[in-house]
């Protein structure tokens, strides 16, 4: 397989030498494109050895070759690690001022992007509208790890590692391709099928200015919103308070209440062939809403908040499909914590009882754990008493394990 390996200006591109390496020892023919300022990290000296070839950045070298259209022609895979925000925003945006970009624009195989950067650029408004926009156009953009940056700080923004970047790059080149570039959706796993799923969490409005609220960021089921699209999926997204942005090219249905939340599901359930829970919904709410706002009087009572059940949509849902008849396929999710009285795994099998869908994601949650974060580790449980299947990674490659193993419940049925 011909590698255009693309390498951003970050402190990571260090680690783009051994992922060269693994493209290489596993028989592909590399060529490396760094930026300019790739090379202020790592010099040419470097990706000349590693991959046998010389190693240019502007589309004025080797100008006789037309490289910078060739290059994206030929290649049958760009990886690009680490992508910086700025290359990012570049690619997002069509420009083409460097070797590395025309050749991306070029291309019309499939590209895999590995971010690094700091926390807050990844975070930033503008890098996740750039991701979001090329996500939409079929490129795919890993989640970067979470750890240890550059400087004192830690968060997510760090380069996954090599090997990761190595097994979703050959992931990714052994899909079904369009002419375009973009992933072939008819032939993915969830092709044809269409799913409805919920995600963020709700808000029960106390008064005009304050809500109760919880800790979920919507993360993984627009993590699992974009991995049902790119299965093939028509993807319908019901969302909660959400920290993203969903993918491009879904239908997302904004609520913030749980009876909002449940509406919006019951009316599309009938039409869906797979329903997924990964809201945080709310289990009470207030029973009034105060048109004003209550204010911290000596005469106010000191509890002035009555609360009242939510109704347990999920329950609701897997009523309504067995009163129906219905084959529909159903995930909840169950965030669970453990206690003296049973473990985390045994909670969640005697929730997938008590509600009765078919498949049941459970995580370890707790102050410092799942919430926000761009990793997750899940168990996930099913009826039909099969294996528990584990998996830890970021919320995308959760989601992939999710929907694949979806995918077989439906084929099953
Ligand atoms: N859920 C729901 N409606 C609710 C509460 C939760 O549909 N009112 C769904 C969630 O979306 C998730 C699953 O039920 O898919 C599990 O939610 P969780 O809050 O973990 O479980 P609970 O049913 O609230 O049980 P418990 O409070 O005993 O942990």
């Amino acid at each position: 397989m011909r590698v255009v390996l693309g390498v951003g200006g970050g402190i990571a591109a260090y680690k783009a030498a051994s992922l060269l390496r693994l493209f290489t020892e596993a028989g592909h023919d590399v060529t490396a494109v760094p930026t300019e300022a790739a090379l202020a990290f790592v010099g040419k000296a470097t990706w000349e050895a590693l991959s046998g070839k010389p190693v240019r950045t502007s589309v004025f070298e080797a100008v006789e070759t037309v490289n910078h259209v060739r290059l994206g022609h030929e290649a049958d895979l760009i990886v690009v690690a680490p992508a910086t925000a700025d290359l990012l925003a570049r690619a997002a945006g069509g420009h083409a001022d460097d070797l590395l970009t025309n050749a991306l624009l070029m291309a019309r195989c499939p590209v895999l992007m590995a971010p690094a950067m700091h926390t807050e650029m990844w975070r930033h408004p503008a890098t996740q509208a750039n991701v979001a926009t090329l996500r939409a156009r079929g490129v795919h953009v890993l989640d970067p790890a979470e750890g240890r940056l550059t400087g004192r700080d830690s968060g997510p923004g760090r380069l996954p590692e090599p090997e990761v970047i190595f097994a979703a790059a050959l992931a990714l080149a052994a899909r079904p391709s369009t002419d375009d570039g973009a992933r072939s959706p008819e032939e993915g796993p969830l092709a044809g099928r269409r799913v409805l799923l919920s995600a963020g969490g709700t808000r029960e409005p106390i008064d005009p200015v304050r809500f109760l609220g919880n800790r979920s960021s919507g993360k993984q089921g627009v993590a699992l919103a974009r991995a049902a699209q790119e299965a093939g999926a028509s993807v319908t997204l019901v969302a909660a308070h959400l920290e993203v942005e969903p993918p491009a090219g879904i239908e997302v249905i904004r609520v913030e209440t749980a009876i909002e939340l449940r509406d919006a599901m019951i009316e599309r359930a009938p039409s869906a062939d797979a329903l997924i829970m990964s809201a945080a919904v709310a289990d009470f709410r207030p029973a009034h809403r105060q048109a004003s706002k209550i204010k911290k009087r000596d005469d106010a009572p000191d509890s002035p908040i009555e609360l009242v059940r939510n109704p347990d949509i999920l329950a609701e849902l897997v009523l309504l499909r067995n009163a129906a008849g219905g084959r529909q396929v159903i995930v909840g999710f169950a965030a669970e914590t453990g206690d003296d009285g049973a473990d985390v795994l045994e909670y969640g099998r005697a929730k997938l009882e008590r509600k009765g869908c078919e498949l049941l994601v459970v995580n370890e949650v707790g102050t410092d754990r799942v919430f926000g974060l761009d990793e997750n580790s899940v168990t996930i449980l099913a009826k039909d008493g099969s294996e528990p299947e584990h998996v830890a990674g970021s919320k995308d490659e959760v989601a992939g394990a999710v929907v694949r193993r979806l995918a077989r419940e439906l084929a099953a049925r």
